[in-house]
């Protein structure tokens, strides 16, 4: 995947305009709130239409503006291809387009355009909340197949059905919704648990090969695993019955699993440090970037934000081997200073001044 052309109007403090960009990608240098961050940002977006920093697209939108539009152009092997996404406040409504042509599901344009972010908020995958570790396993799920993705919009729309009738008083209504819930929900559970079961062993050694040396890392699937089957269904929601109604929401499902993240058998979350928690995190993207490349068989655009800055040399050194050994894919990485970027990186230096990008050296 090389993006050729990124072309953004009213995004963040970026200048509204088209850049032409270096197939190896480039070395984005500018200092503190020049809009390096949000160029990552408005190049990330058509991935899966959503900004890797908020979960509201009117954030994204410049202050004061009316709105935003994004558009990529990219190789994806051979094929020339475009996206974009238009975004206005009034009525907060996104306009999808693939190769020119509009689109109303999302499922037709999600991972057209593919690249995996490394930010320092990653950090949150380890020690934050469940929400961002759910956020990270469906991503990488749905860029992986685009099935996973539809699927988990039929349980969502079947879940905010359900939990609308839940908040009338409405358990007849609820139970209505039952069977599209459990038919969709053990599809998202069976593939979350086989990713899990597929992706533990890396996780141990990965954290292992980035200098982690304090036990042994395990990465497991924390939820109702029985639900992966249908029919097991049934009767947990019977049971939660009561519990739904008076919590007048659905309170089983995969909507609140989790991952569950082990440095020498203690959770990260609450027992690592900083440094274990970043490692950790930045093994999981290393998971995702994998886990999209096998799948897929493309090799997505790297987007580092100031991720070295904040590791030792010698965890610079390992990151730097195991992201851009045996693979030529092309990057972004944004940093201050030039000195806080990995050794031996040969990419074109361009300056970012006032939300405005250019080479220069
Ligand atoms: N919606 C917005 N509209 C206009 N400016 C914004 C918006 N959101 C953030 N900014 C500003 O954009 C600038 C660039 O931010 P950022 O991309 O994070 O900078 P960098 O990564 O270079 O430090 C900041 O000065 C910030 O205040
Ligand atoms: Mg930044």
């Amino acid at each position: 995947m090389r993006l050729t052309r990124l072309t953004v109007r009213g995004v963040r403090n970026l200048a509204d305009g088209t850049l032409e960009l270096p197939a190896a990608g480039a070395v984005l240098l500018g200092a503190n709130g020049q809009g390096k961050t949000s160029l990552l940002e408005a190049m990330a977006f058509p991935v899966l239409f959503r900004s890797f920093r908020t979960a509201m697209d009117a954030e994204v939108v410049r202050f004061g503006e009316p709105g935003f539009h994004i558009g990529v152009a990219f190789e994806d092997g051979a094929r020339a291809r475009t996206v974009a996404a238009t975004f206005r406040l009034l009525g907060r409504r996104k306009q999808i387009e693939v190769d020119g042509v509009p689109t109303r599901r999302l499922v037709d344009a999600a991972g057209a355009w593919l690249a995996v972010v490394f930010a320092p908020e990653d950090v949150q995958l380890a020690a934050g909340a469940a929400t961002g570790r759910r956020l990270y396993l469906d991503r990488t799920l749905a860029l992986a197949d685009p099935r996973y993705l539809a699927t988990l919009a039929r349980y969502r729309s079947a879940l905010a059905q359900r939990n609308a009738a839940l908040r009338q008083g409405r358990a007849d209504l609820a139970a209505a919704f039952d069977l599209p819930l459990a038919d969709a929900g053990a599809a998202v559970v069976s593939r979350r648990l086989a990713w899990v079961q597929a992706a533990g062993e890396q996780f141990t050694t990965g954290l292992v090969a980035l200098g982690e040396q304090s036990g042994e890392a395990t990465l497991g699937y924390h939820g109702a695993v029985e639900l992966a089957d249908p029919a097991a269904w049934g009767e947990r929601l019977v049971q939660a019955a009561p519990r739904d109604l008076a919590r007048r929401a659905t309170t089983v499902g995969p909507h609140r699993d989790d991952l569950d993240l082990r440095l020498g058998g203690r959770l990260l979350r609450d027992y690592g440090s900083t440094g274990q928690q970043r490692t950790a995190a930045v093994a999981l993207k290393l998971l995702e970037l994998d886990t999209i490349e096998r799948a897929t068989g493309r090799c997505p655009a790297l987007l580092l934000d100031d991720v070295f800055a904040e590791l030792d040399p010698e965890r610079q050194a390992r990151l730097a081997a195991r992201l851009f050994g045996g693979r030529s894919a092309q990057v972004f990485i944004t940093a201050p200073r030039p000195d806080e970027l990995p050794r031996g990186l040969a990419l074109p230096v361009w300056r970012v001044s006032r939300g405005q990008c250019q080479p220069g050296d």
